[in-house]
């Protein structure tokens, strides 16, 4: 505790695109610009204190409730030592929005105590402690969500228990608009109104696509990129919760698209395109569908966040003997 007595962390964690249509569950890339900052400062009695959340109202500041700190929980475990943090949190992406809310919080927490205590655990068991705060978040935990904000890009999670996390290659012109209509959808209750069970014919439609949109972005084939991003199990469940989906959807498409689909459990929604141009065309196609019926919606552009979690500013103690 002595070496980092007086020291503090303030880092960026990025919000996620989680699923990217076809890969439910495994697969997620990370924005720019958009995400929480978080500050992180240690202290010698081992607990954990969010002392403010900006940003958004109603979230727990309970050490048992706040993801960032159940998180940081499962870090301090597998530690050993007795630390405590004093946690300031602002919050820039709103919880039910399906932009990786609550990962932005627990990838955002366990990266920068990571990086606090001279980073003793690697990438994967940082994916492995923030999905814990998943699991507060929404029952059952993923890590499509906490994996690309640790990592940066794109990831693809091939197996949680081993947490066998694989980053692809992607464009680097590649562009996403996202869609964020002002409707809140929980990702508990997303994932409950999922069938249990899927058709073959569907399984082999969805895997075909996963297995070519990870080529397509590993070759900058953004043809096979757009003919792959098409999900037939989930969306078609999901998007009756989201309001004008069809219509945003075909307007992106009109506009450039190479795809689009829900991001993570929805509401938002998301558009890959090859250039800043046609993801502006996209962006104002989907505005003006949303304008139509009096939705507010939030609108965002940005290219795929190689990096994942930053950090923004390390403090140094005041004074050290
Ligand atoms: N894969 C998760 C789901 C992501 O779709 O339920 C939630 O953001």
């Amino acid at each position: 505790m002595k070496d980092i007595q007086g020291k503090s962390i303030r880092i960026f964690s990025p919000a996620t695109v989680a699923n990217v249509g076809c890969g439910f569950d495994v697969l997620g890339f990370a924005l720019e610009g958009v995400g929480d900052e978080m500050v992180l400062a240690p202290k010698e009695s081992p607990t954990l204190n969010v002392t403010r959340i900006e940003g958004c109202e109603g979230l727990p500041y309970d050490a048992d409730k706040n993801v960032a700190t159940v998180a940081l929980k499962a870090l301090l475990e597998a530690y050993g030592k007795k630390i405590g943090f004093d946690i300031t949190i602002k919050k820039n992406v709103l919880p039910g929005s399906g932009l990786g809310s609550s990962a932005s919080s627990s990838a955002g927490a366990v990266f920068a105590a990571n990086e606090l205590l001279g980073r003793p655990f690697t990438r994967e068991q940082l994916v492995v402690f923030a999905m814990e705060g998943e699991r507060v978040a929404s029952l059952k935990p993923h890590a499509d969500n906490v994996a690309p904000a640790i990592f940066g890009g794109f990831t693809l999670v091939r197996d949680v228990a081993s947490m066998d996390v694989i980053n692809i290659r992607f464009p680097s012109e590649l562009h996403v608009t996202i869609a964020h209509p002002q409707v809140e959808v929980k990702t508990a209750d997303a994932k409950k109104i999922l069938r249990k069970e899927v058709l073959l014919s569907d399984a082999i439609t969805q895997w075909a696509n996963v297995g070519s949109l990870v080529a397509g972005l590993m070759s900058n084939d953004y043809g096979l990129i757009g003919r792959s991003l098409k999900d037939v199990i989930v969306e078609p469940v999901r998007s009756m919760l989201i309001p004008l989906f069809q219509e945003a959807k075909t307007a992106a498409m009109e506009a450039g698209a190479l795809g689009f689909s829900i991001s993570g459990s929805g509401p938002s929604v998301f558009a890959l395109s090859t250039d800043r141009k046609t993801a502006e065309d996209i962006k104002n196609a989907i505005a003006s569908i949303y304008a139509q019926e009096d939705i507010d919606t939030k609108l965002y552009i940005s290219k795929i966040n190689p990096n994942g979690c930053e950090v923004i500013e390390s403090q140094e103690p005041a004074f050290s003997h």
